[in-house]
């Protein structure tokens, strides 16, 4: 490093200031990664189960860099999970604070009443307090069900799942289908691709990043 020959494996460097070389070809700094995963249900967003089921890791096997997803879904849940290797801009992205928007598509057990809809507009109290308020839209109307979207800026545990608890109903089916400004689009169930340059800034602007 720095002309120097450096054995210990816990020297810390500094990549912008340090020049480090091995075997003499010089180490580049990653390339930032910012993925779009859809995940399907039946994955779980962790790195390793004890129970060796299935995980996001196993769907990103053809990405060489270390990364890690922004957040989780459910096990049940499928959609929209961005995945990358800068831990700052996932930090901000999960902040409650930056209050990024994230759309979900709902099947729930029954057909909600127009009073059921509004208090997840108003936002329902949960054990971890209440919700903000909600942006709620009816897709479809059924007989036996209702088909929503909706659109949260926090991103507590099951939120989704226990706001239509606290309605008196049950989730069928969970999908996410855009955080912020970007959206699931046609991408393949099971699939990823990068974050193309205009999705980076527009995220950029929701939750002030700045990219070194
Ligand atoms: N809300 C939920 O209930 N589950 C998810 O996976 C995401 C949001």
């Amino acid at each position: 490093m720095n002309g120097k020959i450096v054995q210990n494996p816990e020297h810390w460097i500094d990549l912008n200031h340090d020049r480090v070389t091995l075997d003499g070809k010089a180490l580049r700094r990653p390339e930032r990664l910012y993925l779009l995963l859809y995940k399907p249900k039946g994955y779980l967003t962790t790195y390793r189960d004890p129970e060796g089921r299935q995980t996001v890791f196993d769907l990103l096997k053809d990405v060489h860099e270390w990364v890690v997803p922004v957040g989780r879904l459910d096990l049940d849940t499928s959609g929209l999970l961005l995945v990358t290797n800068d831990t700052p801009f996932a930090e901000r992205i999960m902040n409650p604070e930056s209050k990024v928007p994230k759309t979900y598509q709902v099947k729930t057990s029954v057909k909600l009443t127009e009073d059921q809809v509004e208090q997840l507009r108003r936002g329902v109290e949960l054990a971890d307090g209440p919700t903000r308020p909600a942006l709620v839209t009816v897709l479809r109307d059924h007989p036996k069900y209702s088909h929503l979207e909706i659109t949260i800026t926090e991103g507590r545990n099951r939120q989704v799942r226990r706001m239509i608890e606290a309605v008196g109903a049950k989730v069928l089916k969970l999908v996410r289908t855009a955080i912020g400004p970007i959206h699931i689009g046609s991408l393949p169930i099971g699939k990823w691709r990068k974050l193309t340059e205009e999705e980076l800034r527009l995220l950029g602007q929701k939750v002030d990043i700045t990219r070194a």
